[in-house]
């Protein structure tokens, strides 16, 4: 479900992705003085934080998994021009590259995955003895006066998961069994032009619909309504809106 909505997603998602972005760049400028042989990235996407990365490292071979096979379809392509970039549909959960890498990074795709601490686990296995993992995550607080409205103006469509929180992100990695060596974490409010085009930007960078934002049923046309009238006056702002997000990055060692 998820790889079918984001390759949905795969098109519009760069345009409207700041926040994802600036999560992009705090994973690669965490990271300390290095010169690994080859990269892992989980959820690579659109190839935001690639570009950042192979940017910081040039023609170093990078794996970039997605599970999305639109998405890697969409993202082989616009990398062409990268051939030590090996684009694969993988799920970050399980995937095994058949050898251990000197350097992992992650950015706004963990936060999808249903086992958090297996995900951690494996991402462990993969990692070599002395190699780092630089994540970011989206945490529970992102989107909070949307979800907050969804409550109020349907609450029997309430999504049954959350995002994790800073302190269960945290405790599963170092139940896996990464070293912290360096975090942080912000929440940042997002300026939008007014509530319809915060919508379809969060629809379109693939933030909606998944198992966090989607309830059991989808809402009505006059709920919907309902949502873009109660957002656009509770968290008006600046001549805009509001959305709020919050995150981390995590710099961690085997
Ligand atoms: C919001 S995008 C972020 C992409 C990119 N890392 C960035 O920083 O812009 C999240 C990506 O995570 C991918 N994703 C979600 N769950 C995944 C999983 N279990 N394994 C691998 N990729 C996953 C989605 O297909 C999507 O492309």
């Amino acid at each position: 479900m998820i790889g079918h909505r984001f390759s949905a997603a795969a098109e519009t998602y760069d345009r409207h992705a700041r926040p994802q972005l600036a999560l992009a760049q705090s994973v690669v400028s965490m990271l300390p003085e290095m010169y690994p042989e080859n990269i892992l990235e989980l959820g690579a996407g659109t190839g935001q934080l690639t570009r950042l990365v192979t940017g910081r490292f040039p023609e170093v071979p990078i794996d970039a998994v997605d599970v999305a096979e639109k998405m890697v379809a969409h993202s082989r392509a616009a990398f062409a021009a990268y051939p030590h970039i090996n684009w694969i549909v993988g799920d970050a959960q399980t995937y095994w590259g058949g050898d251990r890498y000197p350097l992992i990074v992650s950015s706004a795709a963990l936060h999808w995955v249903t086992d958090l601490p297996a995900t951690f686990e494996n991402i462990f296995q993969s990692l070599e003895p002395g190699g780092t993992f630089s994540l970011g995550m989206m945490l529970r607080g992102t989107l909070r006066e949307l979800h907050e409205l969804r409550r109020e103006i349907a609450p029997e469509k309430t999504p049954g998961l959350t995002l994790p929180s800073y302190e269960e992100t945290r405790d599963a990695l170092q139940a896996a069994g990464f070293k912290l060596e360096r975090r942080q974490h912000a929440e940042e409010e997002i300026l939008y032009d007014d509530a319809r085009t915060f919508l379809r930007a969060i629809h379109e960078q693939g933030v909606t619909g998944g198992k966090v934002s989607s309830g059991n049923a989808p809402l009505t046309r006059g709920e919907l309504s309902r949502l873009v009238a109660d957002y656009q006056e509770e968290f008006a702002s600046d001549g805009g809106v509001v959305a709020t997000y919050e995150t981390a990055t995590f710099l961690l060692t085997k």
